[in-house]
């Protein structure tokens, strides 16, 4: 399949259900996407794969740079290219990361940084899907991984 670009995900698949769909899709996506990191420094690589509220879905990697503090991860480069592109709501992300030798299935957590630039477009029961082993993964509702919260409405 081609993730490469933003589609109906729910073309070529066919499963019972839907949710169950979407995230196997995303993450499939996500593992995708890591393909893609450029990870020199670190050998860690990342990808993921945020679903707008209107069904379409956007690929990001890690970035890193030479001067160090200027990468950016797999979460934030996925939302920032969605948001560039007028999207402002999202339903999930799917993320897979781990060392550059070991690709696919891997579990990677989002770094409070992501976490947090999830929080200004996200609802709180958004879904952040953890690829596992296989064709295993868990999810986690965005208020659970960031609890209290600060966003937009707290200024
Ligand atoms: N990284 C991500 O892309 N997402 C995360 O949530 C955790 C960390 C990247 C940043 C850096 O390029 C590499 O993983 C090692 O920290």
């Amino acid at each position: 399949m081609d993730y490469s670009r933003e589609k109906d995900i729910f073309e070529d698949i066919d499963m019972e259900s839907e949710e169950e769909a979407e995230f196997q899709y995303l993450i499939e996506a996500a593992e995708e996407a890591r393909r893609n990191a450029y990870c020199p420094y670190s050998g860690f690589s990342v990808g993921a794969a945020v679903l707008t509220e209107d069904g379409f879905v956007y690929l990001g990697s890690n970035i890193e740079n030479a001067s160090y503090p200027l990468g950016n991860c797999a979460e934030r480069t996925a939302i920032f290219k969605a948001v560039s592109e007028g999207n402002r709501k999202f339903r999930a992300i799917a993320i897979s990361g781990g060392p550059d030798e070991q690709p696919g299935h891997a579990e990677c957590p989002p770094c409070g940084a992501c976490r947090q630039v999830m929080r200004e477009f996200f609802g709180g029961d958004a879904k952040v899907i953890f690829s596992g082993k296989g064709k295993s993964y868990h999810t986690m509702t965005l208020d659970e991984l960031l609890p209290k919260s600060f966003g937009p409405e707290n200024l």
